[in-house]
């Protein structure tokens, strides 16, 4: 059954926000998801601090005066220690990690530093202070194949890439966490991020791009000669595959009600943040062409290793226990938004 995308009539939620004064930490906030949720919270009065190493991230992405942004690595104990002595945090939001599949696959072991050993670091100095919030940023790849369509909570996590499980494994550790000293978690699965800020001034800015929607974006702008699809053969039906595409400021507004409800002292909490309707490879390149008029150069190749055909969250959970609804669904609206910022800010930040 599709799961129903209306918010629950009788949810109640007042979606408090800011339960505590005392600053927020956010690792990886200079980065694309990260900059969206502190301007996010910058904006409903929150304090927070950005921890950020700049290996991905843009100073520039942090947009309001007055946040301060760290420079250096979530496992740096001495550092976060000393950001603790000075703020004393009421909660982290971990976003900091490296998220390229393929380079999980031929360098594990820099994925299970970064992603699991690095955030052990973090989380033994949040003990030492008795900082017992942690929103983390966990991912529909711990879902690997998934056993059915749409995802839910309950289906297994069987990861099938090593970026999977460095995600996978925190989320056990976290898990352990709370039961051996009451550490409160979110973690956040999120399906496919998308899109830029309203008014256009962040956006997605990896460097390398492999997402599909900035990546069709940059075979329109030249940045890339050609787009390469691969797979047509797949059980979908247009034969490419399906993927949930979340738009990234529900994202951010997903990690602020988190947020209040680990802080409001209810208990921890593991959901998927997706729309719960899936968008094929060419309906993307046909929304591209309609947004900006232009066409999209299109090479089709054999499918890709490991690539299933359809994922598609359940956000169910997330509504019933945060009374999160993503307002962004039109694939149009979707893809126009990131377009709004390829053709606009990042455009002015990397003149030709
Ligand atoms: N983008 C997606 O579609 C998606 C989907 C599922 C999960 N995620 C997860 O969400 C998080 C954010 O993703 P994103 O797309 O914004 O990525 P991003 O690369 O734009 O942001 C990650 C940020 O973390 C920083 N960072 C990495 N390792 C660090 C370390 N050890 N110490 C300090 N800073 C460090 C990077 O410099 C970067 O600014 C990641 O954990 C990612 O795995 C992303």
């Amino acid at each position: 059954m599709k799961p129903s995308l209306a918010p629950a009539a009788d949810s109640g939620f007042s979606h408090p926000t800011q339960m505590t004064n005392q600053p927020i930490l956010i690792t990886g906030g200079a980065g694309y998801i990260g900059s969206h949720t502190v301007r996010h919270l910058v904006s409903q009065g929150t304090k927070v601090v950005v921890l950020d190493n700049l290996a991905y991230g843009h100073p520039e992405a942090i947009v309001d005066d007055g946040v301060e942004l760290v420079i250096g690595d979530t496992g740096d104990r001495d550092l976060v220690r000393s950001l603790f002595e000075k703020h004393r945090f009421g909660a982290v939001i971990h976003f900091a990690a490296f998220a390229y599949v393929g380079e999980s696959v031929t360098d594990p072991l820099k994925y299970y530093w970064n992603n699991t050993a690095e955030p052990i670091a973090l989380l033994q100095v949040m003990q030492e202070f008795g900082c017992k919030a942690f929103v983390f940023s966990s991912t529909c790849a711990t879902y690997g194949t998934p056993a059915k369509i749409p995802i839910d909570e309950s289906n297994p996590q069987n990861p099938i890439n090593p970026y999977g499980h460095s995600k996978l494994m925190v989320e056990r550790i976290l898990k352990d966490c709370d039961h051996a000293w009451g550490l409160r978690s979110a973690c956040l699965r999120y399906f496919n991020a998308s899109g830029c800020s309203a008014d256009g001034l962040i956006g997605e800015d990896h460097d390398p791009e492999t997402h599909l929607i900035p990546r069709v974006l940059m075979a329109i702008t030249g940045e890339i000669d050609v787009l390469e699809v691969y797979g047509t053969d797949y059980p979908t039906p247009d034969g490419t595959c399906i993927r949930d595409y979340i738009h990234v400021e529900d994202l951010a507004e997903a990690h602020a009600l988190a947020l209040d409800h680990l802080l409001s002292g209810k208990e921890s909490l593991r959901c998927n943040l997706g729309t719960g309707q899936g968008i094929s490879v060419k309906e993307i390149i046909s929304a591209a062409e309609k947004v900006t008029g232009k066409t999209v150069p299109v090479r089709y190749g054999p499918r890709r290793e490991g690539d299933p055909p359809e994922l598609v969250a359940d956000p169910t959970l997330a509504r019933d226990t945060l009374g999160w609804v993503a307002k962004h669904r039109d694939v149009l609206q979707i893809v126009g938004s990131a377009w709004a910022w390829m053709d606009g800010t990042r455009k002015g930040r990397y003149p030709e």
